[in-house]
């Protein structure tokens, strides 16, 4: 499953990129939103996002906020289906997520590439999504930090350890050139931003990249 980061869009066009990216077999798209101080970058909030109108696919915000829980009844009314919240940025993980959960979200929760994955382990039972964060969060076009793999690793035998249905997402620095290695850390869902955003061909490199996804999985190379 491809969640397109629109971080990398044309944000003249935003609305235009996103029906396109969607059209090109985008399953989700991925919001990232940044306030300039959990992240050293600014981007959108829920008004830009409000403005859209209808977006024909689900979305997820990815919030990389201070103070997360100051957002989450704006991005439910939006429609989200998942919320993200960082442990980093969370004095109450378990609090945040259950709100989320109340609000009829699906609960994220996301890590930095230093946190270690132990962090999640007493807040599993609340948590719908993990988002595992391949570069150190702020902006697009950064190169996938390899040693992060291993922690999703780890973080793919903490969930099946668990029993539990919790997506396990990777974000930052995907492309087709490496997403099988994120595939066969035992990722299932795979947010990408410039890789496709600064492509030639949208269709053709989502395309590419789900073939790599199917080509890791159906091989059985995981983790
Ligand atoms: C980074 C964001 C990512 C990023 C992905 O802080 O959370 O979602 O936009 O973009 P690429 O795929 O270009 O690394
Ligand atoms: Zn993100």
């Amino acid at each position: 499953m491809i969640s397109a980061s629109i971080l990398s869009a044309d944000f003249s066009r935003l609305k235009e990129e996103i029906l396109d990216v969607i059209e090109a077999g985008a399953d989700r798209i991925h919001l990232d939103v940044m306030d300039g101080h959990f992240v050293p970058n600014l981007t959108f909030g829920p008004p830009i996002i409000r403005s859209l109108g209808k977006i024909p696919k689900p979305m997820d915000a990815h919030l990389m906020v201070t103070n997360p829980e100051a957002y989450l009844d704006a991005f439910a009314e939006l429609g989200c289906e998942v919320i993200t919240v960082h442990v980093e940025a969370a004095h109450h993980l378990h609090k945040l997520l259950t709100e989320i959960r109340d609000l009829g979200c699906k609960a994220g929760v996301s890590l930095n590439p230093a946190t270690p994955a132990v962090s999640l382990e007493p807040v599993l039972p609340f948590t719908d999504e993990i988002l595992v964060m391949t570069v150190n969060p702020g902006f697009g076009g950064q190169k996938m930090i390899p040693e992060v793999l291993e922690k999703m690793r780890q973080i793919r035998r903490m969930i099946d350890a668990s029993g539990q249905d919790i997506v396990l997402e990777v974000d930052g620095g995907i492309k087709v050139e490496n997403i099988a290695s994120a595939a066969a850390a035992g990722a299932t869902r795979f947010v990408v931003g410039s890789g496709i955003f600064k492509s030639a061909d949208y269709q053709m490199t989502i395309a590419a990249l789900k073939e790599k996804i199917s080509v890791t999985t159906s091989s059985g190379m995981i983790v």
